[in-house]
């Protein structure tokens, strides 16, 4: 049975940690959805890593269907959150709605938006009609480039408290659980005690209810920017670049394909074939020798 979002919301009031990651295609789903993971999402930061784009701001809903079409495919049992992208859910409840939508409909089982109070609404709006929905807050990758870049946030008692305010509202208005991206570790902590649904942390330290991370960076896939709170888990950018070159190399070398990776043909069969060859080639060059023949 697949892993609904009141089984996320009941880990909280368990005190048990939510494990959360990023997936964007089939084959890692499929690893994610084995190994433990609670919550998969499909994140539009899959614009950054799979597309190439330096930020999250162009990627499209057309683009992340057909990354939440694959994890689909690929997961049974993980809950999985599609991000909604920038400019397709504000400001307007009926293309919030018919966007999410979208989403719900290819298989996914919530919608993620960024956003605190001002997306309270939308919220509310959403999960009325049946959408569950996850909050972010703190640094929002959509926007904040925007306006001040890549901050940490709640750095002061006044940033707290109105990130505390987002939560609440976002609460208020039906979200599941919020994401708090780099956040400093004391805000995070008390939020996470101040709202009863679960927060999932992704750079804001260990008392949040769960954590998230971009698989790439776990993976150690990605290395155009490296993020202080983003472990990696794995070196796969040395590992794959190993595993290419040495193929590389055998093709060259002729090492490639050897007879482990190739098909044969019976014996008897190529002996036929041999044959033919032998016999045709010797028609062949006898028309070959009459038609010169003629021609002189
Ligand atoms: O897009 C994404 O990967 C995210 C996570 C950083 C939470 O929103």
């Amino acid at each position: 049975m697949r892993i609904s979002v009141t089984d996320i919301k009941q880990k909280k009031s368990k005190s048990e940690k939510i494990v959360a990651v990023t997936a964007y295609d089939y084959s890692t789903a499929k690893i994610c959805d084995t190994s433990g993971v609670d919550m998969i999402l499909v994140g539009d930061s899959a614009g950054m890593v799979m597309l190439g784009y330096s930020s999250t701001i162009p990627v499209t809903v057309d683009e992340m269907l057909v990354f939440c079409r694959g994890v689909v495919n690929g997961s049974k049992n993980a809950l999985i959150v599609a991000d909604m992208p920038f400019g397709s859910y504000q400001p307007d409840l009926s293309l919030a709605f018919s966007n999410a939508v979208r989403f719900i409909k290819l298989g996914c089982n919530a919608i993620k938006i960024e956003g605190g109070r001002e997306v309270a609404p939308l919220v509310r709006n959403l999960t009325q009609n049946g959408v569950p929905v996850m909050g972010h807050i703190g640094l929002k990758p959509q926007t904040s480039p925007l306006w001040e870049g890549y901050k940490i946030q709640g750095k002061s008692c006044n940033a707290a408290i109105d990130l505390l305010h987002d939560a609440m509202e976002l609460e208020k208005a039906g979200a599941f659980s919020i994401v708090l991206e780099m956040v400093t570790a004391e805000s995070a902590e008390k939020i996470s005690k101040a709202v009863s649904i679960p927060t999932i942390g992704i750079g804001s330290g260990n008392k949040c209810d769960g954590q998230v991370l971009v698989l790439h960076d776990l993976l150690g896939l990605y290395d155009d920017i490296k993020p202080k709170f983003a472990k990696r888990y794995a070196d796969s950018h040395t590992l794959f670049s190993k595993a290419v070159a040495s193929y590389a190399n055998e093709v060259k070398s002729g090492g490639f394909p050897d007879p482990t990776h190739t098909f044969s043909m019976p014996p008897e069969e190529l002996k036929k074939f041999e044959e033919y060859l032998l016999t045709s080639l010797k028609t062949g060059e006898k028309e070959r020798d009459g038609d010169r023949q003629s021609a002189i």
